[in-house]
């Protein structure tokens, strides 16, 4: 069998610590005698009965290959938080800010208006709390949350604060989806990280890393390195976050197996679409059924020209199994929005005038790198609007807030699979047209934030705002 490696430095001290990836075949030889560790996933937080939502940053430290420990920060525990799940309606949150800087709480994926969207306007300075009283109405989706302050958003995240949502109306058994937390149905945060020659985890971009995004040498996923995710003989569900500061991932199982997409960033496609590779990129989410019937231990992989492992799985016949088909429809309704768009805008993913030359940032859209005080159009509320976004030099994960969109051609042909539902984030490697409606109002105090979502590239200016009046 080919040695594969999880992203791993190569230095001798870090191997010594005893972090080295095993590979799968030692992993299951080593099944029922070595330890194995266990993927946790992070606790879950239901806000269903209550219709209320709690959050606390917390400092911390981990030292997350059992080396030196770094500080760190999550919301109610020490790094990333809860996974909450909310339902339609009311919701009354609160955001308490413990640490000594600010930070803000941005709901990514969440439709609600720019005054609850919790974006670089609306920061919680140290002590303060923020209590957003909002309305959820959406389709079930896997979303996520993280801080968004201006050029601290990048350091914010890699530290720590980022957790996963899910909006859930309860009806997943009818769908025939697996549903149990983690057993069948599992939240996995893909981090990678950068540790140190004593296995301490640093964030020191260079020049270099700010002008390509900060990556790491070694996988995180949910906060564990090297853990296994163990799942019962069955289809199983796995809602993947992309929560890496710039690191694109390609995923694909080690044995071939298809992964079969069920939902992307803003819900349920109508029907699952068969994938042999899952494009992934920072800020993307994408819900996937694998069938672990067989009786291997596949490892998640990346990167098929370069492969890397991102994930061991094993399975347990003590698991409930109770998922065993695919279903063959999911309720997913993609509207087609071609031909309502009202406005046409462009935009060039960038850098500034002068580039590199100002002060080592110098991303830029359209030229002009962000300015919190400048909204850089309005977008007429209840409206569709079709973007055309380019990258220039390389591929950028285009986000914006407030919406959901469809992507309607990427370099002038059909969208990629994983492209074809609705999606807020999308990698653009050249061009792309987006289609959506503005169905949230932001007003100029609090507008709404359309930006590349690899978080160097964000805090050093390749962000804008617009209002939806
Ligand atoms: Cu995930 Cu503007 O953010
Ligand atoms: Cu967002
Ligand atoms: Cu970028």
């Amino acid at each position: 069998m080919k040695r594969r490696k999880f992203l791993t430095s190569t230095s001798a001290a870090l191997a010594t610590a005893g972090v080295l990836f095993q590979s799968s075949a030692r992993l299951a030889s080593a099944q029922g005698q070595g330890p194995l560790t266990r993927l946790a996933m992070p606790p879950l937080l239901d806000t269903r009965a209550t219709s209320r939502l709690s959050l606390a940053t917390q400092a911390g430290s981990s030292g997350f290959l059992g080396g030196p420990s770094t500080p760190t920060a999550g919301f109610n525990q020490e790094y990333l938080g809860p996974t909450i799940v909310l339902q339609n309606g009311e919701l009354a949150a609160e955001v308490q800010n413990t640490l000594d800087e600010p930070i803000s709480a941005h709901w990514h994926g969440l439709l609600v208006p720019g005054e609850h969207d919790g974006g670089p306007h609306l920061p919680i300075a140290p002590g303060a709390t923020w209590q957003p009283e909002m309305t959820i109405a959406q389709d079930p989706a896997t979303i996520w949350y993280h801080s968004h302050i201006h050029e601290r958003t990048a350091e914010q995240v890699y530290f720590g604060l980022a957790g996963v949502i899910h909006v859930t109306d309860g009806e997943d058994d009818a769908r025939g989806l697996p549903s149990t937390y983690g057993v069948d149905d599992l939240t996995l945060v893909l981090q990678d990280r950068r540790f140190d020659a004593s296995g301490r985890m640093v964030y020191n971009p260079s020049m270099m890393n700010r002008m390509h995004g900060f990556t790491g040498n070694r996988m995180l996923v949910n906060g564990q390195a090297g853990a296994t995710a163990v799942v019962p003989h069955g289809i199983v569900r796995l809602r993947l976050l992309n929560g890496s500061n710039a690191r694109i991932y390609t995923l694909f199982f080690d044995d071939t197996q298809p992964m079969h997409l069920v939902a992307t960033d803003g819900g349920f496609l109508p029907a699952p679409v068969a994938l042999d590779t899952l494009r992934l990129a920072p800020g993307e989410r994408a819900e996937i059924l694998v069938d672990f019937s067989g009786d291997g231990a596949p490892v998640l992989m990346s990167d098929p020209s370069q492969a890397y492992g991102v994930l061991q799985f094993g399975t347990d016949a003590t698991l409930p199994t109770r998922i065993t088909h695919l279903p063959d429809q999911l309720d997913g309704v993609l509207e087609d929005l071609l031909g309502a768009e009202v406005a046409n805008r462009q935009f060039s993913l960038d850098m500034g005038m002068g580039g590199m030359m100002r002060g080592g940032g110098g991303f830029a859209i359209n030229g002009r790198p962000f300015d919190m005080r400048r909204i850089n159009f309005d977008v007429a509320l209840g409206t569709v609007e079709r973007w055309h976004v380019r990258s220039s030099m390389v591929a950028h994960p285009f986000h914006v807030h407030g919406v959901r969109f469809r992507v309607l051609t990427e370099n002038g042909a059909p969208p990629r699979p994983e492209n074809t539902g609705w999606k807020d984030t999308v990698l653009i490697p050249g061009e792309a047209e987006i289609l959506a409606r503005f169905d949230q109002p932001a007003s100029d105090t609090t507008p709404f934030m359309f930006h590349c979502h690899i978080l160097e590239h964000e805090d050093a200016g390749m962000m804008g705002q617009f209002t939806v009046t």
